[in-house]
């Protein structure tokens, strides 16, 4: 019965073409990798606008924002399966390096992931403590960019 179920699928993507011809799909790792990232961004730029001076601080936001980073960061090395490199519409994409060096960067997630939890756990209130807490979090962002994501 297995068949009967996945058949259809098989024949819409035959007729539609190449997966690039699609519109955005939710259930395509790299859109789906592409929108955690974008998580990221818009958490890190509420707390940075913060600690800036920007916006007003506020604590139940920031902490909101690395809940919601943290969310983003669950299961993120998944979304990077083997010929994903340079996918994507975008300026920047994953470099060849993610698999070539796939130990390195499952590592540096892991980092990104143990610092997002250690900020969410700290539960950080004044201006100081969401500084901390945030520039942790942050220097993974630039690590992995760094090393493992190409300009296109
Ligand atoms: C472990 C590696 C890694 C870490 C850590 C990481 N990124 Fe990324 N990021 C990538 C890769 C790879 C891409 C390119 C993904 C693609 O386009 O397929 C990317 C893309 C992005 C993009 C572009 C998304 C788009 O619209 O296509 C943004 C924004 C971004 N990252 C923000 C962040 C922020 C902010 C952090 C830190 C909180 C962060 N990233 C941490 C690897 C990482």
């Amino acid at each position: 019965m297995q068949t009967k179920r996945i058949l259809p699928a098989v024949i819409v993507a035959a007729l539609l073409g190449s997966a690039s011809m699609l519109p955005a799909d939710e259930h395509d790792p790299v859109e789906q990798r592409e929108a955690a990232m974008r998580t990221f961004g818009k958490s890190a730029k509420a707390i940075g606008d913060m600690l800036k001076g920007e916006t007003e601080l506020d604590a139940g936001a920031a902490n909101a924002a690395m809940a919601e980073m943290q969310a983003a960061a669950e299961g993120l090395g998944e979304l990077f399966p083997e010929g994903t490199a340079g996918a994507g519409e975008n300026e920047f994409a994953a470099g060849e390096k993610i698999w070539t060096d796939r130990a390195g960067f499952e590592a540096t997630l892991a980092a990104l992931q143990e610092d997002i939890a250690a900020g969410v756990a700290a539960n950080p209130q004044s201006k100081e403590e969401i500084a901390a807490a945030f520039g942790a979090i942050a220097e993974n962002c630039q690590t992995c960019h760094e090393t493992y994501r190409i300009k296109k």
